[in-house]
C-alpha cells in the first residue's frame, strides 16, 4: 500500500477522504507540479517549485506551505522506498471544500494539498525511436502559462490522437505552433532550434528552459520563435520536451514524416548533452 501526502500527513492512499464538495473536483479549481526525482536528486527542484508559486499566485490560492514542496517530494520518495529508481512526484493543490459556486469560498478555506510518488522510468526505447505526433487546432483556454489540473481539452485532443496511432498531440493557434497536450515542442531547420516563446500560449516547461540553457551553453543556435505550421514540410527536425520522458525525437507529424523519418542528429545531441547534465547533478550531490 502506498504512503501519500494529503493536507499536511503521510498515510496510506486508502486512507485519503475527498470531499464531494472540493472545488478541484467540482471546477477543476486547482493547480498541480510534476517533478523527477532521479534515484538520489530532483532535477531542477528550484525550477518546478517557482513555477508552483507563479501558477498559485495567478490562480489566487494561497498555500503558505508551498515552499515545503522539496520536503513533502523527499519523504513520498523516502516513505514508499523508492529512492533508488526514477520516480515522478506529482502535486495538487485545490482551492479547498466549499458549497458549490463560482465566488471564492468567503472567508476563504484552506486548500486541499495532495501528492503522491509513482515509480516511472525514462522510455529511452521512445527516446530512442522517437514517436508520431498529430497536429490539431489549440483547443485550450487562453491561459495555458498556469500549470492548472482542468486538462478536458488535453484530454479530448490527446485521445483522438492516441486512438489515431499517434504518441502526443500538436496544437496550432493562429497558424502558429504552439505545444504539444502534455510537452514542449521543437523544431530544427539548417542547425537552427526553434520554440514558441514563453508566452500565455504555452506552459513554461522546466525541460525546455534547461534544453534553451544546454543549447546556449554548448553554442547550439536556438531562437524562441514560433513555427508557421505552413513551414512544417521544411523543417529537418523535431523533439518534444516533458519531465516524463526528457527529450523525445519527433518523426511524423500528421501524415508526414519529418525530414528522412529518423531522429535528427541535432535531436541526439541535445538528448546527449541533458543526459550529461542530469549525470552531473548526481556527480555533484
Ligand atoms: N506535463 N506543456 C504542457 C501542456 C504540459 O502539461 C507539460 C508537462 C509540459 C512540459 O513541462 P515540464 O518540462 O515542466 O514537464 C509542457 C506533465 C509532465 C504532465 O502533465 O504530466
Amino acid at each position: 500500500m502506498d504512503t501519500v501526502y494529503f493536507n499536511g500527513k503521510f498515510l496510506p492512499r486508502e486512507q485519503v477522504l475527498v470531499s464531494p464538495d472540493d472545488r478541484g473536483f467540482l471546477f477543476g479549481d486547482s493547480v498541480y507540479e510534476v517533478v523527477r526525482w532521479y534515484g538520489g536528486y530532483f532535477f531542477d527542484m528550484e525550477g518546478h517549485l517557482n513555477r508552483l508559486r507563479r501558477s498559485l499566485g495567478e490562480v489566487r490560492i494561497d498555500w503558505p506551505e508551498a515552499d515545503s514542496f522539496p520536503e513533502i517530494a523527499s519523504e513520498l520518495v523516502h516513505l514508499n522506498d523508492l529512492g533508488d529508481g526514477c520516480t515522478l512526484i506529482y502535486l495538487q493543490v485545490t482551492r479547498g471544500t466549499a458549497p458549490r459556486a463560482h465566488a471564492f469560498p468567503d472567508p476563504p478555506v484552506p486548500p486541499t494539498t495532495y501528492a503522491f510518488a509513482r515509480r516511472q522510468s525514462i522510455d529511452t526505447l521512445t527516446a530512442e525511436r522517437g514517436i508520431s505526433v498529430d497536429l490539431t487546432e489549440d483547443p485550450r483556454w487562453s491561459r495555458c502559462d498556469i500549470k492548472a489540473t482542468a486538462l478536458l481539452a488535453n484530454i479530448l485532443a490527446y485521445q483522438n490522437a492516441h486512438e489515431a496511432g499517434h504518441a502526443e498531440v500538436c496544437f496550432v493557434r493562429d497558424d502558429l505552433i504552439t505545444e504539444a497536450a502534455h510537452s514542449n515542442i521543437f523544431f530544427v531547420k539548417n542547425d537552427t532550434v526553434y520554440t514558441h516563446p514563453e508566452s500565455t500560449r504555452i506552459l513554461s516547461g522546466i525541460t525546455r528552459r534547461n534544453v534553451i540553457t544546454i543549447a546556449s551553453e554548448n553554442g547550439i543556435p536556438l531562437i524562441e520563435e514560433a513555427l508557421p505550421a505552413g513551414m512544417l514540410p521544411y523543417i529537418h527536425e523535431a523533439f518534444l520536451t516533458n519531465t516524463s520522458g526528457e527529450i523525445v525525437p519527433v518523426v511524423k507529424i500528421g501524415n508526414q514524416p519529418v525530414a528522412d523519418g529518423r531522429p535528427g542528429e541535432v535531436t541526439r545531441k541535445l538528448q546527449r548533452l541533458f543526459r550529461e547534465k542530469v549525470s552531473a547533478l548526481r556527480d555533484l550531490g
